[in-house]
């Protein structure tokens, strides 16, 4: 009995996992990976120091419409974005897309409290 409730669980266990890769539900961990590889260089600032050519990307880029952000990486932008539909398969884009969507976006650009900024001003207006 307890060999067969186990040999049960162990059925639905295999279930599941394969529910979870068949449904089409995107892999995030895949989709991390290759952000960080074909993306991260233009995209993220891996070090306090280091500039960043295209703009921060979180789950508000381009209204957080899904298809819009999958059909600019795979066509790119014109001189500024290289298209990556020949380098990654649509399943891979579309992790990426899921990956994207469970960044929140960047607080905005705070100025450097300077003389004038900070002490006794800062509660004048
Ligand atoms: C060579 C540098 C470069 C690489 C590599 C790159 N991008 Fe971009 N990307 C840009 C630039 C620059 C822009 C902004 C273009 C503009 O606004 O004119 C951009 C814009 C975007 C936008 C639109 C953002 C917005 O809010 O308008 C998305 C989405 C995007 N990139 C996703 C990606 C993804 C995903 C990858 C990796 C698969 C990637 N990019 C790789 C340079 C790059």
């Amino acid at each position: 009995m307890i060999r067969k409730a186990g040999f049960i669980l162990l059925a639905v266990g295999a279930a599941n996992a394969a529910f979870a890769q068949g449904a089409g539900k995107p892999d995030l961990v895949s989709g991390r990976q290759n952000f960080e590889q074909s993306c991260g260089v233009c995209h993220t600032k891996p070090l306090i120091t280091s500039g960043r050519f295209g703009p921060a990307l979180s789950k508000a880029s381009l209204g957080g419409q899904a298809d819009v952000m999958a059909e600019v990486i795979g066509t790119g932008i014109p001189l500024r974005m290289p298209g990556f539909k020949h380098h990654l398969s649509q399943e891979q884009i579309r992790a990426v897309v899921a990956y994207i969507q469970t960044l929140d976006p960047p607080p905005p650009e705070t100025a450097k409290p300077t003389a004038r900024t900070s002490g006794e001003r800062r509660d004048a207006n």
